[in-house]
């Protein structure tokens, strides 16, 4: 198979920014979280797509932000009302950082949210997509956004695979200045909808004249840094149970003799006891006296 003939970072120039700039005028989605620059919203929003689908973010954020429509109002509340407001969204850990996030930026920054990327990078769950983000969808500055879908569609344009530093570094020096939020937002559509992992539509990719791959041979993408791979399995695996006693949780306490057969394992009280209580000590879960009953010990509850 032929390879894809190289560039480097320079040739991105002038006319690969205009190309997705205004592809991305026309066709960019029309989200909620891009009708804000309300910091709140889109810290939000990017914490919940950061590992899921928009089609099942939309209704949870505009729930979320229904009840939490601050800050403070979320640092107020537990970490159990956070839960109950993720369910259907997935890794459950998010919401527990989420919710620490909102302690802390009362706590450090009076309830405002931080526009300077070094105190976001402090805050709980915010890593460096997530706080570029922020800076570039609450507050409009010039950053650059990197995350699969960039990763993704840089390496193809320059037709060789590229580390961690060297997708930001690309970014970096491609995003257009003055215009931070419609160059990511962008970029994020053109990944999602066109540049796709599978299956990417080069035809009608507003930036295929000057791509080094244009979808023939190698794909350029694949051992790319920040190119997801596989993911594990989740039938069967602890994931699937700690997320299913959570689920549970959300209904209300669970018996300590009742955890196996809710995380679907009846034959393992270990394993259930095992990662029950590893859900206890990342603070996703509590343990509280069955009182009321002599014949159970304990019970599982959301964290208070
Ligand atoms: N994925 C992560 N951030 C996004 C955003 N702002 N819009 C659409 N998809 C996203």
């Amino acid at each position: 198979m032929p390879s894809a003939a190289q560039s480097s970072p320079e040739d991105l120039a002038d006319s690969f920014v205009s190309q997705v700039l205004q592809w991305g005028a026309h066709v960019r989605r029309d989200l909620p979280w891009r009708r804000t620059r309300d910091p709140w919203a889109v810290l939000v929003s990017e914490l919940m797509l950061q590992q899921t689908q928009v089609d099942r973010v939309i209704p949870k954020y505009l729930a979320f932000l229904d009840r939490f429509p601050t800050v403070v109002s979320c640092a107020d509340s537990s970490v159990g009302e956070v839960l109950k407001l993720w369910a259907g969204l997935g890794y459950n850990r998010r919401a527990k950082n989420l919710h620490l996030c909102a302690v802390q930026i009362v706590d450090r920054h009076d309830g405002l949210i931080p526009s300077r990327l070094d105190d976001l990078l402090q805050l709980a769950g915010v890593g460096p997509y997530t706080a570029r983000a922020v800076s570039a969808f609450a507050f409009e500055h010039d950053v650059a956004v990197v995350d699969t879908n960039v990763g993704r569609i840089l390496a193809r344009r320059l037709g060789h695979s590229l580390s961690a530093r060297e997708v930001q570094a690309a970014a970096d020096q491609v995003a257009p200045e003055g215009q931070g939020w419609a160059w990511n937002q962008s970029m994020l559509d053109l990944g999602a909808l066109v540049c796709t992992k599978r299956n990417p539509k080069c035809e009608t990719c507003p930036a295929s004249t000057g791509c080094s791959w244009r979808g023939v041979g190698v794909d350029p993408a694949v051992g790319s840094a920040g190119v997801s791979g596989k993911q594990s399995t989740f039938e069967g695996s602890d994931r699937q149970g700690r997320g299913r006693l959570v689920q549970a949780l959300r209904s209300g306490p669970v018996d300590a003799d009742e955890i196996a057969t809710v995380m679907g394992w009846p034959t393992d009280p270990e394993r259930a006891q095992r990662v029950a209580f590893d859900l206890v000590a990342e603070g996703l879960a509590q343990v509280v006296a069955a009182d009321g009953d002599p014949t159970k010990e304990v019970r599982f509850v959301l964290p208070s």
